[in-house]
């Protein structure tokens, strides 16, 4: 009897976006039926794949730091007789596909975030080509229809993608670029794929989309969360990103109606100055934010708020600064991101006049945190006394400990066993930092039966 071949490592490194994470799951999806497992560590793997990022200067910048370490790695695993195959991966890939074959030889493939579904195929002609370098991209559905339909998961949380690409085309950004037009997956295929999840024990679905509220699928995305909230098990249902634009009545409605769908929502303003907003082709206004943050409030008081900021766009003059700072009073964030500008070869911003110093950016990025940090401690102090209804992940650091969710996506340490993860218990918050809440099992019935 012949053994079974020893399983092939495989490293994946992720960056950037949860679309990233999700896409890194599915190319160990593809990889598996070849013989390729997971592996914890980069050294002696037989591949190792970066998903890379490429919205900021820093996040592509890693990219060739890390591919210096692994051209290391790459010579000492041949050195031992082995081969180490690399492969690029991700919006980097997709930017600078023929720079990273220049600039770093010990790269095999590069491979663009719509050609996942390609990757056997592109890694035996690697292998049976020694020396072909190769370099691969195609259409968003093509990848969705021939991803394999199995997903392989293990956690009670998932992301699921449902909607790539972007067509907004803000000036400052790559992804329109990176991650080419709106493309909506199929609504059955979503329901399948959630369907799924729920049977490996996933409660809560995030969707995702580079503008995921612009789902296009038949109801809209109102209509399909609609749908996911009728499947047994899937107790929560989250989204991001959102664009204010796309944020349509039907979507704002089923935050007051559908009880899976979580009080929580990203929805990205960037600034809140008018003449930024131009300049930043968001075709919003600061006002028109404010009234839509309004209107979902209405339907939902006590939904948190969060959202992505750009400090130090070009012409960015302290008076637009103080704007951003006041939309942020204005609305009370729950929790943010916020950037400094970052110049991005081939974005209608990169060449504007009155490109911002890096010091100010830096000064006016720190008084921003300040702020938001302060807003997110509140909210989080603002939970102290209540009961709530926490979704349990995993166990915590410390022994003892388990960590589940709230509703409002903040974490949650208790000391209970770990036979809760997996399950929605009532807490009641006893304390709380900017990054965490701390609580005990509330001494009432489970909401829901065990
Ligand atoms: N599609 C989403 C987010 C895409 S990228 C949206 O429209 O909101 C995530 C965030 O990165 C953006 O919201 C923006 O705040 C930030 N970002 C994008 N390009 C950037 C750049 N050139 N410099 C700094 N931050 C940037
Ligand atoms: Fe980038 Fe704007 Fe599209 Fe968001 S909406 S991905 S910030 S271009
Ligand atoms: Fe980065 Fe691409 Fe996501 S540029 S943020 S990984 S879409």
């Amino acid at each position: 009897m012949t053994k079974a071949a020893p399983p092939k490592r495989l490293f994946i490194k992720t960056y950037g976006c949860q679309m990233n994470v999700y896409d890194s799951e599915r190319m160990a999806d593809v990889l598996r039926p070849l013989g390729y497992a997971l592996t914890e560590e980069a050294e002696g793997a037989d591949l190792v794949v970066l998903n890379t990022c490429h919205i900021r200067e820093k996040a592509a910048e890693k990219v060739y730091s890390e591919l210096g370490r692994l051209k290391e790695m790459k010579g000492r695993k041949a050195e031992a007789g082995g081969v180490m195959t690399i492969a690029v991966a991700g919006c980097v890939a997709q930017a600078e596909g023929e720079e990273i074959m220049i600039r770093q030889p010990a790269v095999d493939l590069v491979i663009g975030p719509q050609a996942y579904h390609q990757f056997p195929e592109l890694i035996a002609r690697v292998h049976r080509g020694r020396g072909e370098r190769l370099s691969a991209d195609f259409a968003a559905h093509e990848k969705f229809d021939a991803l394999p339909t199995s997903r392989t998961v293990s956690g009670v949380t998932a992301f699921l993608t449902v909607q790539e690409g972007c067509d907004k085309f803000c000036t400052f950004c790559v992804v329109p670029y990176t991650r080419g037009g709106e493309y909506s997956r199929p609504a059955e295929a979503i329901l399948a794929e959630a369907e799924q999840l729920a049977a490996q024990g996933v409660r809560e679905v995030t969707l995702l989309g580079q503008n995921v509220n612009a789902y296009a699928g038949e109801g809209g995305l109102a209509g399909l969360v609609r749908r996911l909230a009728q499947i047994p098990g899937l107790s929560r249902i989250r989204y991001t990103t959102s664009h204010p634009r796309d944020m349509d009545e039907a979507l704002i409605g089923a935050h007051g109606e559908i009880e899976a769908l979580m009080p929580y929502l990203h929805l990205p303003v960037q600034s809140g100055s008018d003449k930024i907003l131009r300049a930043m082709n968001r075709a919003h206004t600061a006002e028109t934010y404010l009234r839509l943050i309004e209107k979902i409030r209405a339907a939902r008081p006590d939904i948190a708020l969060s959202g992505d900021f750009i400090v130090g766009f070009p012409g960015e003059t302290d008076k637009d600064f103080e704007a951003t700072l006041e939309l942020v009073r204005a609305v009370g964030y729950a929790s943010a991101f916020s950037f400094k500008y970052s110049r991005r070869p081939g974005t209608p911003a990169s060449a504007m006049p009155g490109q911002v110093d890096e010091a100010v950016k830096e000064e006016r990025l720190a008084r921003l945190l300040d702020l938001l940090n302060e807003q997110q401690l509140d909210f989080n102090q603002a939970q102290v006394g209540r009961t709530l209804p926490i979704l349990f992940e995993k166990a915590g650091r410390n022994p003892g400990q388990v960590v589940g969710r709230t509703p409002y996506l903040q974490p949650v340490h208790i000391e209970a066993s770990t036979g809760l993860i997996g399950r929605i218990a009532p807490v009641t918050i006893t304390a709380a930092t900017r990054g965490s809440l701390t609580g005990a099992l509330a001494p009432t019935p489970a909401l829901e039966p065990a």
